[in-house]
């Protein structure tokens, strides 16, 4: 293979891996059915003021949540419950729909 060959696959295996780092917020949609009776659709309808929006909350926290119920690290009766059965992949996708709806406001105050 020449370097050029060689070097249009490395950037092509890249960016495969990078989007599905990313997330799927389509799948994620699909997969959220179960989630919506209390966090709603878009994850910006709360049922009680024990549940949190979700909606624009940063992709990486949600993913760091999500896997802090599964491995237990956070507790909580209702959510372990939930994340107990989600993959990697489950929890990538939920977090890409629910960061990409519309949410927090970035108030930052950094001039
Ligand atoms: C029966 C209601 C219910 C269902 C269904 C439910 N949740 Fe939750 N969710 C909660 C409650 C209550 C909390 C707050 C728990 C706590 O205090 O840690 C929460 C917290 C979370 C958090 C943490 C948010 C934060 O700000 O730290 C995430 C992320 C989350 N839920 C995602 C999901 C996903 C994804 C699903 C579907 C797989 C789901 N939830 C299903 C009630 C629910």
């Amino acid at each position: 293979m020449t370097r050029l060959a060689l070097l249009v696959v490395a950037v092509f295996i890249a960016g495969v891996a990078n989007t599905s780092q990313a997330g799927n917020p389509q799948r994620g949609l699909e997969i959220s059915e179960v989630c919506q009776a209390c966090h709603g659709r878009y994850g910006d309808m709360a049922i009680d003021d024990e549940t949190p929006i979700l909606a624009g909350q940063h992709q990486d926290y949600l993913v760091h949540a999500l896997k802090a119920y599964r491995d237990g690290s956070r507790q909580n009766a209702i959510m372990q419950g939930f994340a107990q059965g989600l993959s990697d992949r489950d929890i990538r996708d939920l977090a890409a729909w629910y960061s990409r709806q519309e949410g927090l406001v970035d108030l930052s105050t950094r001039r």
